[in-house]
């Protein structure tokens, strides 16, 4: 997958694709990442990206030229899919995660400053919030989205079905989990997942994922009984 981010400040990706699982994806060529800062594409003598909002009122509002030359510059921007982070999207599950990872190309429009001009959503084709809470800028949406994308990729995480148990994944949360040692200060592993009997280890594990899920997350939970009732 080729993945195009459109942002002001192409550095505070640095440390999401030198590390760890996406590093190792890129390094394995399953993904592509490329950062255009399209302030380089502003036409304005200053760079300037901004402008005040007509109508007046408080903030800088994010104008369409530069995003609009950024975004014709990429190669085969047609055919990708264009995703706009901003708080007025539609909320990203872990469905969408799915959905996006089948794709070839996407390119990513990081906002910042109080707004977008309206025009440049007509450049995009959907518009992606992470939650309901407000960042500063788009970049840690986006990071947040290309990481969930990326590692629903095949091969991108080893242990190819590890993901199928992931929480969300079938409705419900996780069952517990637990390492060595088996006697932490007196605190015990429970005995069930000690005697290598396994059946009864996917029962308890299942018991404990719609314990765990009807306790915690009573929205999933009835999701969960509606689907699988
Ligand atoms: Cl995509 N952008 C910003 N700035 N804040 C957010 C968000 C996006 N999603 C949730 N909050």
């Amino acid at each position: 997958m080729k993945i195009d981010i459109l942002t002001l400040f192409p550095r505070m990706f640095d440390g999401f694709i030198t590390e760890s699982i996406m590093s190792r994806a890129i390094e394995n060529k399953i993904v592509e990442i490329n950062l255009i800062d399209f302030r380089e594409f502003s036409t304005n003598k200053h760079k300037k990206v901004d402008d005040y909002p007509y109508g007046g009122g408080a903030g800088m509002v994010l104008g369409i030229q530069s995003i609009y030359d950024a975004l014709l510059s990429i190669p085969n921007h047609q055919k990708a899919l264009k995703i706009m982070v901003t708080p007025q999207g539609k909320t990203f599950k872990q469905e969408d995660a799915y959905e996006l990872s089948k794709h070839d190309h996407i390119i990513v429009l990081c906002g910042h400053y109080e707004g977008y001009d309206e025009r440049i959503r007509e450049l995009f084709d959907i518009e992606v919030s992470i939650g309901d809470y407000v960042l500063t800028g788009g970049e840690l949406a986006a990071m947040v989205l290309i990481d969930a994308i990326t590692r629903v990729i095949p091969n991108v995480i080893n242990n190819d079905d590890s993901h199928l148990h992931d929480s969300f994944s079938n409705d419900l949360l996780e069952h517990p989990h637990y390492t060595r040692p088996a006697d932490f200060m007196g605190n015990k592993v429970p005995d069930v997942l000690l005697n290598g009997n396994h059946k009864l280890i996917d029962e308890w594990r299942r018991e404990q994922a719609l314990k765990r899920t009807k306790e915690r997350r009573p929205d999933l939970y009835k999701k969960y009984l509606k689907v699988n009732k």
